[in-house]
């Protein structure tokens, strides 16, 4: 039993004012918004503006989370954020938020799962917690995939786009009266041996460039739905609770296809499911943060309910986390 749980005290999203529609996207690239809207569930997606860094969405997101939370950054120890399009190389897109947001105390490092990551970004969290080695931790998931799409592969650049989430969570002394609390069990997964299923063709100790991002999508799909239901199952298993008794359920948001396909799988009624792909595309680690924020500031989340948080990504990686929010 840990001494500590993870509270969740509050979330928080933004995206980059600029909306791209899939009739806009008709202009660049052969497609349609019949196409994408059949295959994907996508209606639009958000494009961060020239000079709008990973980093800005991040600070935002926190900004609004902390606001949420009530919490000032002062009381901030631990900054882990999920990202897959940093600003720069090196350092840690997370010590840029930390600049930011004016702290200088605490520790701040990016956590590298591309759509998995705020999986394994709060799994971290909670670990540093429940070790009572941090009190307060911000969990970011913020990506700018914008500036990695090649804009001329319809297969890819339609489903994508920028954003950024943050939930703040809190060590609270494990008792008897908040047993059940919080965090309740993280199950993560990779197998390298499909990397070349979803990747980045660029990186500064390979071809000293960016490089693009590049998707067998269809075999990724077939991974989706087995390896998702697979986790959920296991968190659900680890925690000693029924699915059923799960009141909602926040995925990564790829593609609603495979939400589907994961709430037919394990009998989950698709109205537990909360689904934004629809308005954010494919936005990797911020989707799941980004769809909880959707979610509890809609009313639909409320305190005390059950969470379980999935995804798949590239590596591949997968994972849940089941949560009380
Ligand atoms: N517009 C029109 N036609 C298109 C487009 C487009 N944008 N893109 C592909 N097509 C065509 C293809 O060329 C193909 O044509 P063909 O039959 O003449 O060869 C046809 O549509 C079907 O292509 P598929 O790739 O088989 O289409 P599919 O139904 O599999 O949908 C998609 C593609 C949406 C990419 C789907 O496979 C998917 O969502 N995959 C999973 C993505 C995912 O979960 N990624 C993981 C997370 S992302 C991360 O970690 C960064």
């Amino acid at each position: 039993m840990s001494a500590y749980i993870s509270k969740i005290l509050g979330v928080g999203s933004y995206l980059p004012a600029r909306a791209m529609t899939n009739d806009e996207l008709s202009s660049l690239v052969e497609t349609s918004d019949a196409w994408i809207q059949e295959r994907t569930g996508i209606k639009k997606r958000h494009i961060a503006a020239d000079g709008e860094c990973t980093s800005d969405l991040g600070v935002e997101a926190a900004r609004r989370a902390m606001a949420h939370a009530g919490i000032t950054i002062d009381e901030v120890d631990m900054i882990v954020l999920a990202t897959a399009t940093p600003d720069l190389t090196f350092p840690a897109s997370a010590t840029i938020i930390q600049h930011k947001l004016g702290m200088r105390h605490g520790m701040a490092f990016d956590v590298h799962a591309v759509c998995s990551g705020f999986v394994y970004a709060m799994a971290t969290a909670d670990n540093f917690l429940a070790r009572g080695q941090a009190k307060t931790a911000l969990v970011i998931g913020a990506e700018t995939f914008s500036r990695i799409l090649d804009w001329t592969d319809r297969t890819t650049c339609v489903l994508f786009g920028d954003g950024a989430g943050a939930i703040v969570l809190r060590a609270e002394e494990q008792t008897e009266s908040n047993a059940g609390e919080g965090v309740i069990s993280t199950h993560l997964r990779s197998d390298g041996s499909f990397c070349d299923l979803l990747y980045v063709d660029g990186g500064p100790s390979s071809t000293k460039t960016v490089g693009h991002l590049r998707m067998q999508g269809n075999q990724v799909f077939k991974h989706a739905v087995n390896k998702i239901s697979g986790s959920i199952e296991e968190a659900a298993k680890i925690a000693n609770v029924a699915i059923e008794e799960v009141d909602w359920f926040i995925p990564h948001q790829a593609n609603y296809r495979i939400l589907q396909g994961v709430a037919k799988k394990l009998g989950i009624p698709v109205e537990k499911v909360v689904s934004t792909v629809a308005d954010h595309g494919n936005t990797s680690a911020a989707s799941i943060p980004l769809a909880l924020d959707v979610a509890v500031k809609d009313g639909r989340v409320k305190k005390g309910d059950l969470i379980l948080m999935e995804a798949l990504g590239g590596g591949l990686t997968w994972g849940a986390a089941l949560a009380r929010f």
